[in-house]
């Protein structure tokens, strides 16, 4: 079956949808993203994924496309057309098309973009093995909590872990405080048993699956405490995991080639890891497409 794509106003062949040359999201990274889980057709955590779209949107002064029922019905549609059971959508909207220049004009209509994948999802030998990871300096800009597509410094980054044969690369701010992955939040349990993870304030991106093991932590009467952490400190941590919408709940027993704790997914990060699978399953259940 061929793959289908909405592409403004249009659901049309995967091989052949294309944005025009002078879209600022392809001349100027000028447009933002979300990247939403589907389970058994359903979408995982849909509102608080439009809610941050919304919120990053605003935040450069993009107009919204329209409305949340009809993104809603145009993301339901490519998951359908695409017959995801498990998989993801992923959204773009930038600022439209206009001659290039750095500023632009007025009454710019928002361009749109969604396609939906399968994919099978985190695998059990990540989860049961854990993943390495790499530090590496924050080269990105102050504004880290808008979901922006201009994600230079990511690529690179990921690539620079890829290549040293690590799964991600832990962002160090200036100060020698872990950020964030590439494209995962970062978080770390002490050996007191506290599990914490950065605040979500400018440097980082908000994760919704951040989010939902934040309460999910909470739920199960575990120690949290939402503050940044040193490179030191993860290096001495118990445990240490990632969390992102395709990644879930991944164990990391390695940083910058020396082990985390006894060097296996502890069990904080298990049981997190089991519950966000049990909350994801939810979703299915509720069929909330
Ligand atoms: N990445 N931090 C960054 C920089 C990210 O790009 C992501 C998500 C996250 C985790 O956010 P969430 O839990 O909402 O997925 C944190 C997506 C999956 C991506 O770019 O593919």
């Amino acid at each position: 079956m061929s793959r289908i794509a909405y592409v403004n106003g249009r659901y049309v062949p995967h091989r052949r949808a294309a944005v025009h040359i002078e879209d600022r999201g392809y001349q100027f990274a000028d447009g933002v993203y979300e990247v939403i889980a589907v389970r058994e057709g359903c979408l995982v955590d849909r509102g608080p994924h439009l809610k941050r779209l919304k919120r990053s949107l605003s935040e450069l002064g993009i107009p919204r496309p329209m409305t949340d029922a009809a993104l809603c019905h145009v993301l339901a549609e490519v998951v359908r057309r695409n017959r995801v059971a498990d998989g993801m959508v992923y959204l773009q909207v930038t600022r439209g098309i206009a001659p290039r220049d750095h500023a632009w004009p007025k009454g710019m209509r928002p361009a749109v973009v969604a396609t939906a994948k399968s994919l099978r999802g985190p695998s059990a030998e990540m989860r049961e093995q854990g993943v390495k990871v790499v530090s590496l300096p924050d080269l990105r800009w102050k504004r880290c909590d808008i979901k922006s597509v201009s994600l230079l410094p990511n690529v690179l980054a990921k690539q620079t872990a890829r290549a040293a044969g690590a799964f991600e690369a832990l962002f160090l701010d200036e100060a020698g405080r872990v950020t964030e992955g590439s494209s995962t939040n970062a978080w770390i349990v002490t050996k007191k048993g506290e599990l914490l993870t950065r605040e979500a304030d400018e440097a980082i991106l908000n994760g919704v699956t951040r989010q939902a093991v934040i309460a999910l932590a909470r739920k199960a009467g575990l120690k949290f405490v939402e503050r940044s952490f040193t490179l030191r400190e993860a290096q001495s941590a118990a445990e240490a995991f990632l969390t992102s919408t395709t990644a879930f709940v991944v164990p990391v027993v390695a940083l910058d080639g020396k082990r985390i704790g006894d060097g296996r997914p502890g069990p904080f990060t298990r049981r997190l890891g089991e519950e966000y699978r049990d909350y994801v399953a939810r979703f299915a259940r509720k069929g909330a497409s």
